[in-house]
């Protein structure tokens, strides 16, 4: 078998699908890749310290280690990328053409690029947004990324490459603390419950999004990589959600198993951002095309949040 490649492997999604590519297709098969020089997944898997803007590094990366598919998940996020939005535009899209082109050249037979809700604006529906609408988003992170979306169509198109993408929406995981993206609240209201202390939401109280648990993503996304092809009507934009919450339905949940929990709301500059996605998305192509289901509504979400998460932290 040839190999998989993960760009950005070190982050919050490529820290749990690295080892979930390796339990299904074998640990030598799946090499982690990022600018960090390692990361929690590099003590166990074949590391590589690789910068998506470098072209020559992508190519020789492809070359060096028999790879046949790559997840492209390098990418500066929402919030971030508002401070740094030059990087942003580097990374997200010069590094994403960078690793489409070395895809034709180096005959990659498939490349899988996460795309986000992020590609949507305020002139999107808010409610059940179809796949196909306006995308119109006033972030460098969104603008990226639709553009991410339109690219890969286009290599599909002009150069039959296989690329793949689905929209996520906020991911919550106890595995690693986002950062940089405008949902991290979910994430930072189960550690500040499960450490007993108060939580201080950078969201209003109302601000509706859609999210998924990380076991859905992580197994959404190899779903969709390894879908038949001529199932697929889409090829980079395909919504997927588990459901949608604001932060004080999400109180609510997590005060069911910890009652003491307090949150104040002090929205910040990324409230900004949160009021241009959509409240809900439409999720029925994925579910169509490739069969996309998941697991974990949000009362099964926060149970598990919230165990492993007092595990971690004990
Ligand atoms: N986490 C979410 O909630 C979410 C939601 C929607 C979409 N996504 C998408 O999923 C993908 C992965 O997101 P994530 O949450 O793991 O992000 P993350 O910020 O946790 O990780 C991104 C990784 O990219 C690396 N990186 C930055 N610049 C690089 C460069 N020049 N070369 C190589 N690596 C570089 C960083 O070091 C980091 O480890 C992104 O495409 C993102 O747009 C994530």
């Amino acid at each position: 078998m040839r190999k998989i490649l993960i760009t950005g492997a070190c982050g919050q999604i490529g820290s749990e699908l690295v080892p979930y590519l390796a339990k299904k297709y074998g640990k030598s098969n799946v090499i982690s890749s990022d600018v960090s020089a390692g990361c929690e997944n590099g003590s166990d898997f074949e590391f590589l310290d690789l910068d998506v803007t470098d072209f020559e590094a992508i190519e020789n990366a492809i070359d060096e280690h028999d790879v046949d598919t790559v997840y492209h998940l390098a990418a500066i996020l929402s919030a971030t990328g508002e401070k740094k939005p030059f990087k942003a535009f580097d990374v997200n899209l010069v590094g994403t053409n960078n690793i489409l082109r070395a895809g034709i050249e180096k005959g990659l037979s498939r490349v899988v690029i996460p795309s986000t809700i992020g590609v949507f604006g305020p002139e999107t529906p808010r409610e059940n947004v179809p796949v196909v609408t306006v995308t119109r988003p006033r972030t460098m992170y969104g603008i990226t990324k639709v553009t991410t979306e339109m690219l890969g169509e286009y290599y599909f198109e002009k150069f039959d490459l296989d690329v793949r993408g689905l929209r996520f929406p906020g991911i919550m995981s106890y595995v690693r603390e986002p950062t940089a993206g405008t949902t991290d609240y979910s994430v930072q209201m189960f550690y500040h419950a499960v450490r007993g202390e108060p939580y201080k939401c950078f969201l209003r109280a109302d601000a509706y999004l859609p999210m998924m648990y990380m076991p859905d993503a992580v197994s959404s996304l190899v779903k969709l990589a390894e879908a038949d092809l001529k199932n697929l009507t889409r090829h980079t934009d395909y919504n997927v959600a588990s459901y949608s919450f604001s932060p004080e339905e999400l109180y609510n949940e997590i005060r069911k198993e910890v009652p003491g929990l307090e949150v104040s709301y002090e929205p910040d500059y990324r409230q900004e951002i949160a009021e241009t996605w959509p409240a809900s998305l439409d999720t029925t192509l994925a579910e169509r095309d490739w069969g996309f289901r998941p697991e974990y509504d949000l009362e099964r979400t926060v149970k598990d949040m919230i165990q492993n998460l007092k595990v971690k932290l004990a």
